[in-house]
């Protein structure tokens, strides 16, 4: 038998404001080993809050999450951790570099949980940045990168450590579409070389080029 990389079972999160805020409902979901995802959906319909749970970043009201077989309610705070830096890579809309770090120390800095040593870090470091084309600046800061090659070293950063999932929220929000392209291009590679990949995204005809689309309306999937 297969196991999901992903499944959601009956999964809702409210958030506990006032009044209380029903931002996932009774959610239901498969995602399979090597897919590559689009989700999309208008603002405020669930989609980070979705990624949030998958990622193990927060836990379900409802409902349960399993990761590659893995129970999420079943870990401790310190298990989840540990299963986030083994398994998860995040991508984010605003990057999330440190500024005073190279390209290569950010990368590198982003496998520090997982028992490496430096110079395995930094080898990692440095075949991930090849991988999305920024050898040549791998010793630029951030603010010396325009903004698609600070999103390709922080997408290096997620694929350093060969995560079984990459998750990415709106990759290409802050950056024009040429630039957009090639960190489509850059997650793509990833989905390519085993990762299973998702990417929360506005750009419809972004979301049209991946294989399966799932659409978040009103704290609920379909499609
Ligand atoms: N920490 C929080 N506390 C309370 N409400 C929250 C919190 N985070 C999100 N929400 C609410 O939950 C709903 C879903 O938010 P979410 O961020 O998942 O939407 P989204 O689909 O990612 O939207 P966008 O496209 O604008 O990023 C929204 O109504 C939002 O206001
Ligand atoms: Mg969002």
């Amino acid at each position: 038998m297969t196991v999901a990389q992903l499944a959601l079972r009956q999964v809702s999160k409210v958030y506990p404001t006032k009044p209380p805020l029903h931002a996932l409902r009774d959610v239901d979901l498969d995602i399979g080993r090597g897919e590559l995802v689009a989700v999309v959906g208008p603002s405020g319909s669930g989609k980070t809050t979705l990624l949030s749970l998958m990622g193990l970043l927060d836990t379900p009201t409802s409902g349960e999450v399993w990761i590659d077989g893995i129970k999420a309610s079943g870990l401790s705070e310190a298990q989840r951790s540990r299963a986030r830096s083994d398994l998860i890579g995040f991508v984010f809309q605003q990057f999330y570099l440190l500024s005073s770090l190279t390209a290569r120390d950010n990368v590198a800095t982003g496998m520090l949980y997982q028992g490496l040593g430096p110079a395995e870090r930094r080898s990692r470091a440095d075949a991930a940045l090849e991988r999305v084309g920024l050898t040549a600046r791998a010793s630029h800061r951030p603010g010396e990168l325009s903004g698609g090659e600070q999103q390709r070293v922080a997408i290096a950063r997620a694929i350093a450590g060969d995560p079984a999932v990459v998750f990415a929220d709106e990759p290409t929000g802050a950056l024009d579409q040429a630039s957009g392209r090639m960190v489509l291009d850059c997650l793509r590679a990833a989905n390519q070389t085993g990762a299973t990949v998702i990417v929360i995204t506005h750009d419809l005809s972004l979301a049209a080029m991946f294989d399966r689309q799932i659409h978040v309306l009103d704290g609920q999937v379909t499609g």
